[in-house]
């Protein structure tokens, strides 16, 4: 037997009992010849004791061991010393006096310490992720993380909802990222693709009649890494049958609310129900479809004001279709023009020309653009804005998009700089009627915006019909503090209408047939009308979990260059077995 206990189950209670214990070095204390071990398991830390004077034998072996190498003791409880107890250990008011010892495995020394929470380099620790995943932070997140699935699986069970699997090798589903092929061994020339997501999937479960479906789905999306991406990751897929979009929140908020409550109850929710935001509102009052509304900092319209300004910049954006919003950041007045100079860096990287602003200081306003604008539109921003002395206003003048993102940005970079974005608020929001069509940045071509099986809202029809890049589609996501943690639409289930669509996308019939044929006969048997989202689950346990990215809660993650450090993925593979996928290599780089 190796254990009767686990690390953290004994107490004063245990006093005198017998107790055998498996676990690994944490740390050693030599004190006078009495040595010290704290012994480590998941569950917790025990004191363990080494006297010569009660056992020499262990007493010799506890000598010769080092961190993390792997024991099992046999010994009697006792109470601590006065004043030895430690308060921060479950089992602090007690330690075991061994008196049989064995040595099951000898370790290395470490790479990195484990017994300490030190800034270790990323790549080491991808490297080694089984040892830092002995560190408790990590073993907390992910606990936890299993503890959130849980939780969700159940709340998901109650509610009728069935979990389904579905493929990993599939044919591809488009939902804006670049794909991971897989070569066929027995079709040459042929591939197939791992999924972004179940999409199309869920939506054929639809049409086979399973009303409420879900997954824990393993997504891959060979794209550019950030702090919240990762190529491979995990999704909460959900789709219903005979539902509106506001079913669909209702469930999703009634989830969110019992799992902050269980899981971070010091937490504040902000307001409940979530605020909804149409997109157009989000845009344009917090430059963002993801809006951080912790903090109110609104920026407004001042187009109206400066369309026949001498400041070409203003006057020509709107003459061009484009606006120019405001952002009023109360006292910032006093900020160096080195800090502006940053904040107008922030801006350009979102596509900014410049950032404008009033400085209103005790003896008057300060600004760059202050001898082109007449006294009454002066007087009428600082109106507007609400502007008084030591404030700032910035402004951004651009076609809509840029011009709201890019002060949007300059928004949060304030938030941020005048610790606005309260710790111990969970602001959770929906952002919906989102555009249903948007021009891809790279080639300039119309595409969807979240993917072409979303429907449009019924009032814009009849603009799909004569200017679709004006209609609006049935999608929402769901934010949190400022992040996507969610998005899903309510889908079309008219194969005419999903036809109308491709067509709009300039997807040939004959690439429609190529590329979705399925669903379009799918569409063909009678679908309901259905709906669905999906979290990244990923996002969400790290938001949880305190975390600056999803990395710290992905057990085995990719570093930022899409790699598996841990196992040296990807790798070369033997020539014949490359052969046998039909597959030859070419631009090899080291
Ligand atoms: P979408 O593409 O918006 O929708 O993805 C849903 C949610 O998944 C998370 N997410 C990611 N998390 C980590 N790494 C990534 N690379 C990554 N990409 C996305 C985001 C996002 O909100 N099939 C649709 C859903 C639907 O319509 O039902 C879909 O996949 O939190
Ligand atoms: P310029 O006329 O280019 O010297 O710009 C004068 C001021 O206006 C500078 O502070 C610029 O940062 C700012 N500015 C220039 N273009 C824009 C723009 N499109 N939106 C907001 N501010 C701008």
């Amino acid at each position: 037997m190796y254990r009767t206990h686990t690390c953290n189950d004994l107490r004063l209670s245990d006093e005198g009992q017998t107790a055998t214990l498996s676990g690994w070095v944490h740390r050693r204390r030599d004190h006078g010849g009495i040595i010290f071990i704290d012994l480590r398991d998941r569950y917790g830390l025990t004191q363990i004791v080494f006297d010569p004077n009660v056992n020499e034998a262990a007493w010799k072996i506890a000598n010769s061991v080092r961190s993390e190498y792997v024991i099992k003791v046999t010994g009697e409880v006792r109470k601590r010393l006065e004043g030895q107890d430690n308060s921060n250990l479950k089992t602090g008011e007690i330690e075991v006096y061994i008196h049989e010892m064995e040595i099951l495995n000898e370790s290395k020394t470490p790479p990195f310490e484990i017994d300490q929470e030190k800034n270790v380099n990323e790549e080491l620790r991808l490297k080694y992720r089984y040892l830092d995943l002995r560190h408790d932070r990590m073993k907390d997140n992910m606990i936890l993380r299993h503890k959130l699935i849980k939780t969700i699986r159940d709340y998901m069970d109650e509610n009728d909802f069935v979990e389904m699997e579905t493929p990993i090798l599939i044919k591809g589903t488009p939902e804006g990222s670049r794909e991971y092929l897989v070569p066929s061994r027995l079709y040459p020339g042929k591939f197939f693709v791992l999924p972004q997501s179940p999409q199309q999937l869920k939506q054929m479960l639809m049409i086979a009649g399973f009303d409420k479906y879900f997954q824990i789905a393993r997504c891959f999306r060979d794209e550019d890494q950030r702090g919240d991406r990762q190529p491979e990751f995990t999704q909460l897929d959900v789709e219903m049958s005979f539902v509106e979009e506001k079913d669909i929140m209702k469930i999703n908020e009634e989830l969110l609310i019992q799992l902050t409550k269980k899981f971070t109850p010091e937490k504040k929710i902000q307001q409940t129900p979530f605020p909804i935001y149409s997109w157009h509102e989000a845009m344009s009052r917090f430059g963002s479809d993801k809006p951080d509304v912790r903090f109110e900092m609104e920026m407004i319209d001042v187009s109206d004001l400066v369309a026949h300004c001498d400041f070409k910049v203003f006057s020509g954006v709107v003459e061009s279709g484009g606006v120019v919003k405001a952002l009023r950041v109360e006292g910032a007045a006093d900020w160096a023009r080195s800090e502006i100079d940053k904040l107008e860096e922030v801006a350009k990287i979102y596509g900014a020309k410049g950032l404008a602003y009033f400085a209103y200081k005790e003896e008057g306003i300060k600004s760059p653009i202050l001898k082109f604008l007449s006294d009454e539109i002066v007087e009428k921003i600082t109106e507007a804005t609400g502007a008084k002395t030591g404030d700032i206003v910035f402004f951004g003048a651009d076609q809509f998009n840029t011009a709201c993102e890019a002060l949007g940005q300059v928004r949060l970079a304030c938030g941020k700089k005048l610790g606005l974005m309260d710790e111990n608020v969970f602001a959770y929001c929906w952002v919906n009627e989102f555009p249903l069509f948007e021009f891809e940045k790279e080639t300039g071509q119309i595409g969807a915006m979240h993917h072409p099986f979303t429907r449009p809202m019924d009032e814009d029809r009849e603009v799909l019909d004569n200017d679709p890049v004006q209609a609006r589609a049935i999608a929402y996501d769901v934010v949190l503090n400022g992040n996507e943690i969610g998005g899903g639409s309510i889908r079309i289930h008219e194969k005419k209408l999903q036809e109308q669509i491709f067509e709009i996308l300039r997807i040939t019939p004959e690439d429609a047939e190529m590329r979705f044929g399925h669903m379009l006969e799918a569409f063909s048997y009678g679908a309901p009308p259905h709906g669905g989202i999906a979290w990244g689950l990923d996002r969400l346990v790290m938001l949880f979990a305190g975390e600056p990215n999803i990395r710290e809660v992905i057990a085995f993650p990719k570093d930022q260059k899409a790699k598996d450090l841990t196992l040296g993925a990807p790798s070369e593979m033997p020539e014949n077995q490359v052969a046998e996928a039909n597959v030859k290599a070419i631009n090899i780089k080291d």
